[in-house]
C-alpha cells in the first residue's frame, strides 16, 4: 500500500508578514486551513498512512488540529524538518516511515480539484515502478519546475525555476514514487540555493528511464497558495464553487465517511462542535438518511 508524505514546513517568506507568527499551512483557504486540501487529496487517493513533516515548533499545532488521524479514519505520524533544506529532504526524513514502500508526496500548499481527479490519480497510484509527475499548463512557468518535451512528447528534462522556460508545463506538487525514492535521495547534493531539489531527484529517475509525466487536462484545477495573490485566488475559487454547488471541497471528514473509514455515528459526533457554521451543518446533513 502506498504511503503519503505531506510536506508542511518551510518559512513562508513569500507570505510575510502573514507567516511571521503562523505556519503557512494553517492559513485560511476560505473556510478551512490550507492543510485540509492536500490531506484530502491523499485521502481521495485511498492513502491511510500519512507522514506530516514540519518544524518542531509548528508540529505541536498540527498535532492539536489533526491528532493521530483517527477522526478521519487514517493514521498520521509526524517528523521534524527544522530548516527548509529542500523538498527532496522529505525522503531522508521519511526513510524509516516509508520503509521501502512506494509513496505519494504532496506539498502542503498545493490544491487539486476536478472531476478526473480520483480516477486519474487512482490509476496512477497503482503504478508501482519509477516516478510519475503531473504537469499543468500555466502562464508563469518560471515560478515552478518546468518539463521540456520533444515533438513526440518524450521528456527531455526538468529545470527548476528556469529564467527562460522551455515549455509552459509546470510540474505540480503531487509526486508518485516507487520504493527507491529514499535510497536515491541519499545521493543528492544541495543546489546553488542550498536545497535538496525535488527536480534533481526526478532527473535521477529520468536518467534511469523511469520517469513518466502525465499532463493534467483542462477540466482539472491546480492551485498553489504560496503567495498573497495565489492564496486569495484559491480562497475565491473554493468559495465560488462551494456556494454554487452546495458541496464542501477538501473536507477530510466527508471523504473518510464516504470511504467507510469512519461510521455515521462518528461523523455526527464530529459535526457537533461545528454547528455554528456551514461546515458543521454540512457534515450533519450528510448523515441524515444514513445508517451505521
Ligand atoms: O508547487 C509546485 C512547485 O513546488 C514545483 O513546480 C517546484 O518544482 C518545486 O520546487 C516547488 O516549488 P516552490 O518554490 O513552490 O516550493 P516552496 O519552497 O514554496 O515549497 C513548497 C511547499 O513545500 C511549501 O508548502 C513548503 C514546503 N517545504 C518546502 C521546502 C523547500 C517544506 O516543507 N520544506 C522545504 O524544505
Amino acid at each position: 500500500m502506498r504511503k503519503g508524505i505531506l510536506l508542511a514546513g518551510g518559512s513562508g517568506t513569500r507570505l510575510y508578514p502573514l507567516t511571521y507568527g503562523v505556519n503557512k499551512h494553517f492559513l485560511q483557504i476560505y473556510d478551512k486551513p490550507m492543510i485540509y486540501y492536500p490531506l484530502s487529496t491523499l485521502m481521495l487517493l485511498g492513502i491511510k498512512d500519512v507522514l506530516i513533516i514540519s518544524t518542531e515548533k509548528d508540529l505541536i499545532f498540527f498535532k492539536s488540529l489533526l491528532g493521530n488521524g483517527e477522526n478521519f479514519g487514517i493514521h498520521i505520524k509526524y517528523e521534524i524538518q527544522n530548516k527548509p533544506n529542500g523538498i527532496a529532504e522529505a525522503f531522508l526524513i521519511g526513510k524509516k516511515f516509508l520503509n521501502g514502500d512506494p509513496s505519494v508526496l504532496i506539498l502542503g500548499d498545493n490544491i487539486f480539484h476536478g472531476n478526473e481527479l480520483i480516477n486519474k490519480f487512482t490509476s496512477l497510484s497503482k503504478f508501482n515502478q519509477g516516478a510519475t509527475l503531473l504537469a499543468y499548463p500555466v502562464r508563469d512557468p518560471e515560478r515552478y519546475g518546468v518539463v521540456e518535451f520533444n515533438k513526440k512528447k518524450e521528456i527531455l528534462g526538468i529545470q527548476e525555476k528556469p529564467k527562460k522556460p522551455k515549455s509552459n508545463y509546470a510540474i505540480t506538487g503531487l509526486y508518485f514514487y516507487d520504493g527507491t525514492a529514499s535510497e536515491k535521495a541519499l545521493s543528492l547534493k544541495k543546489s546553488s540555493r542550498g536545497e535538496l531539489e525535488i527536480t534533481d531527484l526526478n532527473n535521477i529517475y529520468l536518467k534511469e528511464h523511469m520517469l513518466k509525466v502525465e499532463i493534467m487536462g483542462r477540466g482539472m484545477a491546480w492551485l498553489d497558495a504560496g503567495t498573497c495573490d495565489s492564496l486569495h485566488d484559491a480562497s475565491s475559487y473554493i468559495r465560488t464553487l462551494q456556494k454554487r454547488q452546495g458541496v464542501i471541497i477538501g473536507c477530510p471528514e466527508e471523504i473518510a465517511w464516504r470511504k467507510g473509514w469512519i461510521k455515521n455515528s462518528q461523523l455526527i459526533e464530529l459535526s457537533k462542535p461545528l454547528q455554528k457554521n456551514d461546515y458543521g451543518k454540512y457534515l450533519k446533513r450528510l448523515t441524515i438518511n444514513s445508517k451505521d
